[in-house]
């Protein structure tokens, strides 16, 4: 493969998997155990907070027992090799991909660790004993903290830096994702309109495999890491 010059990465849940971290749409998985209307939605929070915080309370105190696989950790190490010319931008909102030491990263869909004031806008790590009820750090209000999640119908963050991104880029790999949620769907055919050469590396065909000029499939662990060794050969 020639080399690239500038490389975006989108991940799933599925670069997670081996790391302990539940998928949402696989068998057993997250969506088949809750309905994610009650917890994904703004629908579903304003209907009944408390499950809500339960469910990413739940999710939060997680990740003390999960830490990054070989796939994250590759990622970390392409990046180093591309300064200034690879972006992450993941759709799982654990912290792995920092834990792993990867640097230009976007949530597109929030983030585990943080909370968000509904009243003024401000993030805040999120402290255990955190909830609906507590009071914001910046603005004092009570009542208008949230986990910092991308419900569905709500818009990801940093669109037009992602939009920018897969522009410009010549190499865009999808990692770990069933290609079920949009805009990130939606993500291989912005690349490929700009031009650029367009790999999956999933466990299996996702829904918008045929978009892909090429595709991988395997374990996380085991695809990522020699792929990333065959760019760097
Ligand atoms: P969407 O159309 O993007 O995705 C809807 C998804 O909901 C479908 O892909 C389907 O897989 C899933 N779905 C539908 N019925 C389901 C069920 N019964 N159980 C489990 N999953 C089910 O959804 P949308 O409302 O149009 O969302 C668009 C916006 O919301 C986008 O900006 C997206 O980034 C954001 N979003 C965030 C999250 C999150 O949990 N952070 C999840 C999805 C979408
Ligand atoms: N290695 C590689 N791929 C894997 C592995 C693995 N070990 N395990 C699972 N996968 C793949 C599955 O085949 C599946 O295609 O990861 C994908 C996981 O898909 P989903 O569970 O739908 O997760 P994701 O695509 O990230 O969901 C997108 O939907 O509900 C929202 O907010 C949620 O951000 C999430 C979004």
């Amino acid at each position: 493969m020639q080399r690239p010059t500038s490389i975006v990465v989108l991940t799933g849940a599925g670069i997670s998997a081996e790391s302990g971290v539940d998928t949402f749409r696989d068998k057993d998985g997250i969506w088949s155990k809750i309905d994610y209307r009650d917890v994904a939605t703004p629908e579903g929070f304003a209907r009944n907070p408390e499950l809500v915080d339960d469910f990413y309370n739940q999710r939060r105190a997680g990740l003390a027992d999960v830490a990054p696989n070989a796939a994250h950790v590759a990622l970390a190490r392409l990046e180093r090799a591309f300064p200034g010319k690879f972006l992450i931008v993941t759709q799982n909102i654990d912290d792995l991909h920092e834990r792993a030491g990867s640097l230009r990263l976007i949530h597109m869909h929030g983030e585990l660790t943080k909370a968000l004031c509904a009243h003024c806008g401000a993030r805040h790590a999120w402290h255990g004993a955190m909830s609906r009820a507590s009071r914001c750090p910046s603005c004092q209000e009570i009542g208008q903290l949230r986990p910092d999640v991308v419900w569905f119908g709500e818009m990801p963050y940093l669109m037009d830096e992602i939009d920018e991104a897969l522009a410009s880029c010549d190499l865009f790999v999808s990692i770990g994702t069933s290609g079920n949620v949009y805009p990130a769907a939606g993500f291989v055919e912005q690349a490929r309109h700009a031009g650029a050469r367009t790999i999956e590396l999933n466990l299996e065909p996702s829904e918008g495999h045929d978009l892909f000029e090429q595709a991988i499939h395997g374990r996380a662990t085991e695809i990522v890491p020699e792929f990333v060794e065959h760019i760097l050969a």
